[in-house]
């Protein structure tokens, strides 16, 4: 899958069509500031060159300045949901700073608007939020405790028995076992009233493929889930479920990027009667800012939550980094609370020179993938890298854009986590406090070590416990003994 290198390096790549039936992609010298187009092909939408075009390369093409990054950071959300001419009049492409927008072929445009001004409707549609809270509160199990882990808490303390406050923001307890739900539940709603009959969706870990499978059925939808044959192995009781649960799974040679691919090939061929269930902030505009809308309850309640025990707001919000979900559902209430830390955690796999990690905003650039600006794993000519990491859901070559904005104007902080570490931290909280985490949610819990010798006594610290590690158990019983 080739991207737009946005490097300052000598040869950049760019797919900037639509062209004919697909894309015209281009590869561009850059010289003095100015590119120049070195060769132009023709490809289909699954990337395959269809011809070479020519003629194109003597043009000059004089590189857009990049949008300066705000200082004060303003995320698109305040216009989604705020301002009327903005949401109505389709110029809102969904930026965050020069992150985001909506790289896609034409064909994709009208249903993309569709799927924009419906998303708009339901967030001021008062039966459709009273619909979504109960469902919130009866089907997923809403509201998840803000637990006081009173054990991990003593482990970090300092020799004086100080040390910062730790709460977990308890996702795992959600209907599925993961944060998942509160999105899918929405999402399948909206499906509903554009009158689809089917829903598509892709799957890593495989958790919001149980959360689509059983909002489907709740919602009498027929559902598809595509998953990569290297997931499907490491997460088989996830396959399993989601058959249960009534879901068609279509297996997908290799990883959860190939099975989205596969997911948005196959929405593309049936636009009139299906449904793309998006399951994180990435993607063309609507859809990471739909995502983050639903997921932003995770914060909101975690607000709410801190003010009834102990008058305030959370010091430090930390949460684990695979596409950016699960992090932005809980920043998201906070990003304007300048005293309010916002840390990310990525997967660094066996280690970040070792080239298999997963660490997207540590080590990535700037780059479109997925119909989306945001910074990517890939190599000097824009081609995709493999991510890697222990925890199939942080699995992911990109990352959401709102986040690649909040790195890029420093609002949030991000680190990495290698696999042992992830690995400790998970049977540290099975043995410390009886609860066992997704391993995706064990690199947050990782991250305390560093953290927590560096911070004030007292300090207060939501952890995302982003899932239950059920369905890592076999990989938890070969390394944890
Ligand atoms: C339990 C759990 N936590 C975290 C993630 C990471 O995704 P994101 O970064 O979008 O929250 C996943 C992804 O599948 C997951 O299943």
């Amino acid at each position: 899958m080739t991207a737009c290198n946005m490097r300052s390096t000598e040869f950049l790549s760019a797919q900037i069509g639509p062209y004919s039936s697909g894309y015209l992609s281009v590869k561009i010298r850059s010289r003095n500031g100015n590119a120049e187009v070195v060769r132009a092909v023709a490809v289909d939408h699954s990337s395959t060159v269809v011809k070479e075009v020519s003629g194109l390369s003597n043009l000059i093409l004089r590189r857009p300045p990049l949008t300066p990054i705000p200082r004060v950071v303003e995320t698109e959300k305040r216009k989604v949901s705020t301002d009327d001419d903005d949401d109505d009049d389709g110029n809102d492409q969904g930026r965050f700073g020069m992150f985001g927008g909506k790289y896609v072929p034409e064909t994709l445009m009208a249903c993309l608007s569709q799927l924009e001004s419906e998303f708009n409707s339901v967030l001021k549609d008062t039966e459709f939020q009273a619909e979504l809270a109960t469902a919130l509160r009866d089907y997923v199990g809403r509201e998840t405790p803000l637990y006081f882990a009173q054990r991990l808490t003593n482990r970090y303390k300092n020799s004086n028995g100080e040390g910062p406050h730790i709460y977990l923001k308890r996702e795992d307890l959600n209907h599925g076992g993961a944060y998942k739900m509160n999105n899918a539940i929405a999402q399948a709603m909206i499906a509903k009233r554009l009158g689809r009959k089917t829903v598509v969706a892709a799957t890593g870990a495989g958790q919001h493929g149980i959360a689509t499978a059983a909002a489907c059925a709740k919602h009498s939808l027929e559902c598809t889930i595509f998953m990569g044959t290297k997931d499907m192995e490491k997460q088989s009781s996830n396959l399993h479920l989601m058959k249960l649960l009534g879901a068609n799974v279509k297996s997908v040679d290799g990883s959860f990027k190939d099975a989205s691919s596969e997911a948005i090939r196959n929405w593309v061929g049936n636009l009139e009667t299906s449904y793309y269930l998006s399951g994180t902030v990435v993607g063309p505009h609507p859809c990471p800012s739909m995502v983050r809308e639903f997921q932003s309850v995770i914060g909101k309640e975690t607000r709410r939550q801190a003010m009834e025990k102990w008058v305030g707001k959370p010091d430090v919000l930390l949460a684990c980094v695979g596409s950016g979900s699960n992090a932005l559902g809980l920043f998201h209430e906070f990003v304007k609370d300048k005293d309010v830390r916002l840390i990310g955690v990525e997967g660094a796999g066996f280690g970040l020179g070792s080239g298999r990690h997963s660490a997207t905003l540590a080590r990535g650039d700037v780059g479109v993938y997925h119909g989306a600006m945001s910074y990517l794993l890939q190599d000097e000519e824009g081609q995709i890298l493999e991510p890697y990491s222990i925890a199939v859901g942080l699995q992911y070559p990109g990352v959401g854009p709102e986040l690649s904005f909040l790195k890029a104007s420093g609002r949030a902080e991000f680190y990495t986590a290698t696999d042992q570490e992830a690995l400790d931290a998970c049977q540290l909280l099975c043995r410390l406090e009886g609860i066992i985490p997704s391993l995706e949610a064990s690199h947050a819990l990782a991250f305390l070590n560093k953290l927590c010798p560096t911070l004030p006594a007292g300090t207060k610290v939501v952890v995302s416990c982003s899932g239950r590690g059920d369905k890592d158990v076999a990989t938890l019983s070969n390394s944890i003994h």
